[in-house]
């Protein structure tokens, strides 16, 4: 395979880029990565350009090189995870949520579609390359929220809450049109909240862990009972490779671990593991529309494709924040520049 990974630079892209290395490397990989905020090259500094890996910094909107792209390399998968990925940043600015998340997605659709069809002038016709495949890496949260029962499956309505699920709702939306209208072999996978090493410390877990090393306040959303189904990063590279390579064209899968968990309890699982305050925690205004429960049904990947994830929650936690501990150098310079910044206005207010 000659696998385009989008957003190769940004946290689960850079551990899928790692894990295939490592299970699959006979395939080739071109790494696309428009390098915001969110992509850092030092996630991927153990990856020498050489036979096999390259990478390219690029949009996904610039249909242009994404051609050039597709035509270069000969790309026969695409694995999509590029993508504005944080809500608190989609409740400050949702437009570039909408443009990168669903028309960059449509922008290498109609790339994959162009270069894979058999007879690419002729609208009726279905025909593709054999064994091509384009793999959308969406979310639980295009499902919106659940109450304190009941689980997200494959076929619960779309009913997303916030500006980043809304757009990668209708990206999968998008998707699932081209599979329909024009026959596009691909898949959509949903996981839940991922963590693990070389995610952006903006999100829950690897925020908590660098507060509590730096002795700051830990900001807790409302009253810090929200749930969310946490998996190890690397078990979604599993379920991944698992789709890309045996799912079945037009189909979207679920993916989680069983692993509920309250924010607040997790806070305080950091803070043990660290020796720190529970007087840290600082309770701070809730996030708007904030959904208070997700959790992934798993059934169909289990038991059609027989994927199943390594880690537990304990196991998988306790290695991250090791990794967070021993990689202070990484965390010093994601924290530097632009981010400072943005945690700046986010949070100061708050602690005020
Ligand atoms: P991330 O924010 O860490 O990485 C996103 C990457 O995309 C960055 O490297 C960024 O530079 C790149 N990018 C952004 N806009 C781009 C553009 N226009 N062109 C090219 N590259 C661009 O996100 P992540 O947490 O690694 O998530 C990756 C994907 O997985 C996203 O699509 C997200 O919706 C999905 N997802 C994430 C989680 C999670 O818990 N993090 C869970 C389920 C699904
Ligand atoms: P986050 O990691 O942003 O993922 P998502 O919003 O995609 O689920 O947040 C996970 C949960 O943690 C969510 O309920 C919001 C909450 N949260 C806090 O309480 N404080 C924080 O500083 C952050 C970033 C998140």
């Amino acid at each position: 395979m000659n696998i385009l990974v989008t957003g190769g630079a940004g946290f689960i892209g850079s551990n899928f880029i790692r894990w295939m290395k490592q299970h699959a490397p006979e395939h080739r990989l071109v790494n696309v990565d428009a390098l915001t905020y969110a992509g850092n090259l030092e996630s991927l500094s153990d990856m020498p350009q050489e036979e096999g890996y390259t990478f390219i910094r690029a949009d996904i909107r610039d249909r242009a090189k994404m051609k050039e792209v597709f035509e270069q390399y000969d790309i026969t998968h695409v694995v999509n995870f590029a993508a504005e990925s944080h809500v608190d940043r989609s409740i400050v600015d949702p437009e570039i949520f909408l443009t990168t998340n669903i028309l960059g997605t449509q922008a290498l659709l109609d790339t994959a579609k162009h270069y894979w069809k058999s007879a690419p002038e002729d609208k009726y016709s279905r025909e593709f390359r054999a064994g091509v495949k384009f793999l959308q890496v969406s979310t639980d949260e295009v499902y919106g929220a659940l109450g304190k029962e009941g689980m997200f499956t494959e076929t619960t309505p779309l009913a997303p809450n916030s500006p980043y699920s809304a757009a990668k709702a209708s990206a999968d939306l998008v998707c699932r049109a081209y599979f329909e209208t024009f026959g596009l072999p691909l898949n959509i996978t949903r996981c839940s909240n991922n963590y693990g090493p070389y995610q952006f410390p903006e999100k829950l877990i690897p925020l908590m862990i660098h507060n509590c090393m730096q002795k700051k306040p830990l900001p807790v959303y409302g009253d810090g009972m929200q749930i969310r189904d946490w998996l190890h990063v690397s078990d979604h590279c599993s379920a991944l490779y698992a789709v890309l390579t045996r799912g079945e064209a037009g189909e979207v899968y679920n993916i989680g671990g069983n692993n509920e968990r309250a924010n607040l309890e997790i806070v305080k699982h950091i803070i043990r593991t660290l020796g720190a305050e529970e007087a840290l925690i600082s309770y701070v205004k809730d996030r708007p529309g904030h959904d208070r429960r997700y959790a992934i049904d798993n059934t169909k990947i289990t038991t059609r494709l027989g994927w199943s994830p390594a880690y537990t929650f304990e196991s998988g936690l306790a290695e991250t924040i090791a990794w967070y501990q021993h990689n202070s150098e990484w965390l010093e310079h994601v924290l530097s520049g632009a981010y400072a910044d943005y945690y700046e206005r986010m949070y100061a207010p708050s602690f005020r």
